[in-house]
């Protein structure tokens, strides 16, 4: 059986809900990839450098853990790392739609790929990259939601930020 997991995502911020589901994972599979999506349309708060280096960061401890990046379609990706799954996280059922749509659609392209869903901890299913964002950039204590060396970046690039259009302006 082919062992290799990718865990897709935008990752802008990583949460304390996607080192759960890392780890998860990673207790299943001999090797898990978490990939950042480079092409995406969504308007990211950290540039794909700096999602990669806070992940690199916070699974820094666990062995069979890899972080990349990825352009184009998940499947082609998925292909040339050799995985035959794909992990993604649905925390209520409002998640569901949209998961089943993309797992529906990849398993089209790809039959020989699998998705697999993960349920994260309790304490993690309120948990968003956007609500994180929100809070960040409003000022609000980040330590319940996203790993300390995201939560040390995040408040730093915001005090810089607005230091900036402080001065600016
Ligand atoms: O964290 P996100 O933004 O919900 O992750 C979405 C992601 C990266 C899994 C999805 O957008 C994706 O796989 N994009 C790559 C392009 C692709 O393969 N599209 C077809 C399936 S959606």
């Amino acid at each position: 059986m082919n062992k290799i997991a990718i865990y897709p995502g935008s990752f802008d911020p990583p949460t304390n809900g996607h080192i759960d589901l890392i780890l998860r994972s990673s207790e299943l599979f001999q090797r898990v990839v978490v990939a950042i999506l480079r092409n995406t349309t969504k308007k990211c708060l950290l540039s794909v450098e700096e999602r990669l280096e806070l992940l690199k960061e916070c699974t820094k401890n666990i062995p069979n853990v890899e972080v990349d990046a990825f352009d184009g379609l998940l499947v082609d990706y998925a292909r040339v790392r050799e995985a035959k799954h794909i992990i993604r996280g649905i925390r209520a059922l409002t998640d569901f739609e949209y998961e089943f749509q993309i797992a529906l659609l990849n398993r089209r392209l790809a039959p020989d790929i699998e998705t697999i869903f993960f349920m994260p901890k309790e304490e993690h299913v309120y948990l968003s990259s956007k609500l994180v964002k929100e809070v960040a950039l409003l000022g609000g204590n980040l330590d319940n939601f996203v790993p300390k060396p995201v939560s040390i970046y995040l408040n730093q690039k915001i005090k810089n930020f607005l230091h900036f259009y402080d001065t600016e302006g």
